[in-house]
């Protein structure tokens, strides 16, 4: 008999709950909340282009990067989703410079939300998918509002993370420690419903690489060699590999979980720190990339444990399966002159 249960976000968000008698329902609050921006921001990425959501607002964010009217208005639905929830001490914006507090007159709780509101944002104007990313971690500093020291904690120490993916269909990917579990938007009733339970990477995997070739010149030796033997140009015997890349950091890696392969986003002559940010894009991805199975490295160790000293540090990114991430450190670390 086929499952027939109708599992929605928030059946199997309290009955994750369920599993920690010491639960105070704080997590599982934050993560409703969090559905809910998720529907709204999904709302009007439908209508882009029949309403007046696409193109920049003109000016720049702290990265120095045109922000994009739906940039906004993502940094705004979910700060106003979860500012007066009561649940969090602070947050962390890729749109916002500094530490964002909770307003005076609104309660705070013993957690923190950090975000990428928009991730893809040039892809917006064109209909290719663009996501969402969170991570949420404990307070661990002594005062009652969130500190840089609550913001700064290594992705070991996240309670949990995920995406939002808004692609062909609305889908909510996230993990709590204990496995990755997607929720695909029925928006004829307007809920995540569990469609894909407990994810693992595929093995043996699908053999994709993902990485913008148009930074080649600018790689380090060990990176152009690798590149160069995904692509059979290498004197080393490996079996083929195909190439995808969309350029939304979070449609390149669900494809990734959902298929196996490797997302590399290397440093470069112009990005000795690579382009994506620690806090807000690789440690969230990473923690989901390793409960369903992956790995997720900067090229010497796993993202998780890096322990972060500015708000938007960027790192170097090789996450999917396993065997591919080894193998790429293995290229970073080697003599280039070594035949691959
Ligand atoms: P964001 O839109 O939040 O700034 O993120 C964009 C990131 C990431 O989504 C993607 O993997 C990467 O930028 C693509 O960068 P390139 O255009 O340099 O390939
Ligand atoms: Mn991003
Ligand atoms: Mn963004």
């Amino acid at each position: 008999m086929a499952d027939s249960a109708v599992v929605t976000i928030d059946r199997h968000i309290m009955e994750e709950e369920r599993k920690y008698p010491e639960a105070t329902g704080a997590l599982s609050n934050i993560l409703t909340d969090l559905a809910l921006a998720a529907k709204l921001i999904q709302r009007e990425v439908a209508k882009a282009g029949l309403v007046d959501i696409l193109g920049k607002v003109g000016r720049e964010n702290v990265q120095g990067e045109q922000v994009e009217k739906l940039d906004e208005f993502a940094q705004e639905v979910i700060y106003k989703s979860m500012d007066h929830s009561g649940t969090l001490c602070c947050m962390v914006s890729e749109e916002e410079e500094g530490l964002i507090p909770i307003p005076e007159d609104f309660p705070v709780g013993d957690y923190v939300l950090v975000f990428d509101p928009l991730d893809g944002s040039s892809n917006i104007d064109v209909n290719v998918s663009i996501g969402t990313i969170f991570s949420i971690y404990r307070k661990i500093s002594s005062g009652e509002r969130g500190t840089l020291q609550d913001c700064l904690q290594p992705g070991r120490m996240m309670v949990a993370g995920g995406y939002v993916l808004y692609g062909s269909s609305t889908m909510l990917v996230y993990s709590s420690g204990t496995g990755v579990h997607g929720f695909t938007l029925d928006p004829s009733i307007g809920e995540f419903l569990l469609s894909h339970k407990n994810i693992r990477l595929p093995n043996p995997p699908q053999r994709y690489y993902s990485v913008n070739e148009a930074y080649f010149q600018k790689w380090a030796l060990g990176q152009q060699r690798m590149v160069a033997c995904l692509k059979g140009m290498g004197d080393k015997e490996m079996q083929p590999f195909r190439s995808r890349y969309i350029g939304s950091l979070v449609a390149d890696f669900h494809r990734t979980l959902l298929k196996g392969g490797i997302f590399m986003y290397p440093r470069d002559d112009n990005s000795p720190e690579g382009k994506l940010r620690l806090l807000y894009e690789a440690a969230p991805i990473a923690l989901v990339c390793e409960q369903a199975g992956g790995r997720a490295s900067d090229g010497e160790r796993d993202i998780l444990d890096i322990i972060p000293t500015e708000l938007h540090q960027r790192t170097p990114l090789f996450l999917g399966t396993r065997e591919f991430v080894d193998m790429a450190e293995e290229f970073l670390q080697q003599d280039p002159d070594l035949p691959c």
